[in-house]
């Protein structure tokens, strides 16, 4: 199983999502992208970073912009709120392969959103680790045999 994270600056809240999937399911290739070009080559955000790491978990990402290409390499591309889902559908060719839905989908019930932390403190990211995680444990338990 091939997942994108996608969000809004690659930062905050999809290297997040990115790290804590691949712990969970440490066979699938996941990976993380921004709609944005803001923080291409960044590391994570540091409160993304000391979020990751109360849970026992690192990041090595460096930001980047999500590409055409990425919508025919990955199986799922999940954006963390709508405003992403949006920018990716008009990203998306004609001959793209992978689904796009909110990350939210797979958590019940379905369709929340991961909210824009940026101008927020520690409290906002941890509530969105607990998020992420439990759409995550939703996303794997959807696709069991991969
Ligand atoms: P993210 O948060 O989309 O979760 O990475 C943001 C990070 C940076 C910006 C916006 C959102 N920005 O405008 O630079």
């Amino acid at each position: 199983m091939r997942v994108l994270m996608v969000c809004l600056g690659n930062i905050c809240r999809s290297p997040m999502a990115e790290s804590v999937l691949q712990h969970l399911a440490p066979t699938w290739a996941v990976d993380s992208a921004g709609t944005g070009d803001w923080h291409v080559g960044d590391p994570p955000d540091h409160r993304t970073i000391t979020e990751l790491k109360r849970h026992g978990l690192i990041t090595s990402h460096r930001g980047r912009q999500v590409e055409v290409a990425d919508l025919r390499r990955f199986d799922l591309v999940l954006a963390m709120d709508r405003r992403n889902l949006r920018d990716l559908e008009e990203l998306r060719p004609s001959d793209a392969t992978a689904k796009l839905a909110l990350l939210g989908d797979f958590a019940r019930p379905i369709g929340e959103e991961v909210p824009d932390p940026y101008h927020d403190g520690p409290a906002t990211f941890a509530a969105i680790y607990a998020q992420i995680e439990r759409c995550c444990q939703g996303l794997i338990t959807a696709y069991p045999d991969r």
